[in-house]
């Protein structure tokens, strides 16, 4: 396939991504797939990966996921065909991204991630730098206040999740979010360029943690002498 073909199907993608994904900042919304996007493009470029294979899974990342389903219910193959209608991609492609998208996301502390080809692993490090960081803070705080969870709530620890329907249906404050997914990520990449780029998100993450504790226990003031 040309190259200029390519694009007009990305491009095609893109319009149809744009219409169906608000950008409400909610965290799963259109600003979170763009810069999917477009990270996932800059590593697949660093690591020499299939360019266009990388560019569809990735704007195709969120569609059909669990979290954005009232019921909470997975479809990642057929919301992927949907999207994909009409545009000019041979069967295989859109298997390989159906297999790509059904293996980004992060299924708990205990569960180990499915083996993936270097374009999933691309996809894969491109999301989960994008849940690290300031806009990871962001992101999680937004999760949590849309699914009415307390920020803070130090009656109970945080959960090592054995499997997915744990890790799913956990309830808990979106600080233990941190502790059972967040700060987990920086182990759990595997492209060497996502590694690199998770240093200073990582590192944020700690002062982030730091300074909150500091502020919800007081510490701040209650240290200091009259
Ligand atoms: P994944 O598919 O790996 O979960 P997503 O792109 O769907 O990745 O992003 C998940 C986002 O939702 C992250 O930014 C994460 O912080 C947020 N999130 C998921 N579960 C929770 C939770 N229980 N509390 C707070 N934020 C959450
Ligand atoms: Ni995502």
């Amino acid at each position: 396939m040309q190259e200029n073909d390519k694009e007009s199907i990305i491009q095609q993608l893109l319009v149809r991504i744009q219409q169906h994904f608000p950008d409400d900042g909610s965290g799963h919304d259109l600003g979170h797939i763009r810069r999917v996007f477009t990270l996932a493009g800059y590593l697949a470029k660093q690591e020499k990966a299939d360019g266009f294979l990388v560019a569809l899974a990735a704007l195709l990342h969120d569609v059909g996921d669990y979290k954005l389903h009232p019921a909470g219910i997975e479809n990642h193959r057929e919301a992927i065909l949907y999207f994909c209608r009409g545009l000019d991609l041979n069967e295989s492609t859109i298997e390989q991204v159906i297999h790509i998208v059904e293996h980004v996301s992060f299924k708990g502390a205990a569960v180990a991630d499915v083996p993936l080809g270097i374009e999933g692993q691309c996809v894969r490090d491109a999301d989960r730098l994008d849940a690290i960081g300031a806009v990871g803070v962001v992101r999680a705080f937004a999760y949590g206040a849309l699914h009415q969870r307390p920020m803070y709530d130090e009656s109970f620890l945080p959960q090592r999740h054995q499997d997915f329907e744990a890790y799913k249906t956990s309830k808990g404050p979106t600080i233990h979010h941190f502790f059972e997914k967040l700060l987990l990520i920086h182990q759990r990449l595997e492209t060497k360029t996502a590694k690199a780029l998770a240093v200073s998100r990582h590192q944020f993450l700690l002062q982030f943690i730091e300074q909150f504790q500091i502020e919800i226990e007081n510490k701040d003031f209650t240290q200091l002498k009259d």
